[in-house]
C-alpha cells in the first residue's frame, strides 16, 4: 500500500512544500444500518501558496472534507497533513461575539494566540487596515454590515497568523456586489500573506474568479470527480467571456445526471 507511486509522489511533494495533503481519506457517519459513507477514498494535494476551490453540489461532502482538514473531526480512514502549518478556518456565518466590540473580537483572537497585551492594540489596528476597515475598533458587530462583519471575521482568523486558510462558503450570505468586493480583498490578502487557501463553494463563477485549481466533487459518496487548473490572468472579472464560459461549463458538469 505505502509503495503506491501516487503516495510516494505525495511524500516528495510534502518535502517540497505541500500546504495540504489528504491521502486515501474516507469518512462514515452513523453506525450499523445507519452507517453512511460521506467521503470515499479521497486524495488531494494542495501546493503551498495555491488558491484551490472545492466545488460541488449540496451534500457532496465539501464541508465534511474541510472540517477534517481543519482537524475539527477525524477521518474514518486515511490521513491528512498540513505539514505543521498553522490552520485558520472561516465559515459562512461570522464568528464574532456580539457583546464584544470589533476591536475586542480581534484582540481576543490575539490573546488566544499569546500576543502580549502591550502589542495587541497596534496589531488590531494593522489587521483592520488589512481588511480595509481602519478605525472601526469601537463599533459592535450589530452596528456594521454583513460584508463588514465577514471582513472582521477574516481579520480575527488572520490574527492567528495562520498560513493555511480554510474557507467554507465565506461569502455565501453576501449580496453579489459585496461578494465581488470580497473576492478582490481575499485575492489581495492571499497574495500579500502568501497563504494556502482551500475555499469551498457551490458557485462555479466564484471558483473561476478565485482559484488556481478547481476540484470538482461528485456526490454519494463524496469523491473527486475532476480537477482543472485555471490560468487566466488575475485579477479576473467574473463577467469576462472566458470566465463566464468556463463557469457555465463547470455548472453544467455539476448538474449532469449522476451515474
Ligand atoms: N455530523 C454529521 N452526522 C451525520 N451526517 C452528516 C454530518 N455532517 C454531514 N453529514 C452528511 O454528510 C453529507 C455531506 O455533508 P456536507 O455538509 O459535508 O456537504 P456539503 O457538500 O458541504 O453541502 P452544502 O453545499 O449543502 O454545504 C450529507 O449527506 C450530510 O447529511
Ligand atoms: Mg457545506
Amino acid at each position: 500500500m505505502t509503495s503506491s507511486p501516487a503516495i510516494q509522489q505525495g511524500v516528495e511533494n510534502v518535502q517540497g512544500g505541500l500546504g495540504i495533503s489528504v491521502k486515501s481519506v474516507s469518512k462514515y457517519y452513523g453506525r450499523g444500518s445507519q452507517r453512511e459513507q460521506v467521503l470515499e477514498n479521497l486524495d488531494l494535494d494542495v501546493a503551498a501558496e495555491k488558491f484551490v476551490c472545492l466545488l460541488g453540489r449540496s451534500g457532496c461532502g465539501k464541508s465534511t472534507l474541510l472540517n477534517l482538514v481543519a482537524g475539527l473531526d477525524n477521518p474514518s480512514q486515511g490521513s491528512i497533513s498540513t505539514g505543521g502549518r498553522k490552520v485558520g478556518v472561516m465559515f459562512q456565518e461570522d464568528n464574532l461575539f456580539p457583546w464584544l466590540t470589533v476591536g475586542g473580537n480581534i484582540e481576543l483572537a490575539l490573546k488566544l494566540s499569546h500576543v502580549p497585551r502591550p502589542e495587541r492594540a497596534a496589531r488590531v489596528a494593522d489587521l483592520l487596515e488589512t481588511v480595509r476597515l481602519p478605525g472601526l475598533e469601537k463599533l459592535r458587530p450589530h452596528e456594521i454590515s454583513g460584508g463588514m462583519r465577514q471582513r472582521v471575521a477574516l481579520a480575527k482568523t488572520l490574527a492567528q497568523e495562520c498560513s493555511v486558510l480554510l474557507m467554507d462558503e465565506p461569502f455565501g450570505a453576501l449580496d453579489a456586489f459585496t461578494r465581488e468586493a470580497m473576492h478582490d480583498e481575499i485575492e489581495r490578502i492571499w497574495a500579500e500573506r502568501r497563504l494556502t487557501i482551500l475555499f469551498v463553494t457551490h458557485d462555479a463563477r466564484e471558483a473561476v474568479r478565485l482559484a488556481d485549481r478547481v476540484i470538482v466533487m461528485a456526490t454519494s459518496p463524496g469523491r473527486i470527480d475532476t480537477e482543472i487548473d485555471i490560468t487566466f490572468d488575475r485579477p479576473r472579472r467574473s463577467d469576462s467571456a472566458e470566465s463566464a464560459g468556463l463557469a457555465t461549463e463547470l455548472s453544467n458538469h455539476i448538474r449532469r445526471p449522476l451515474r
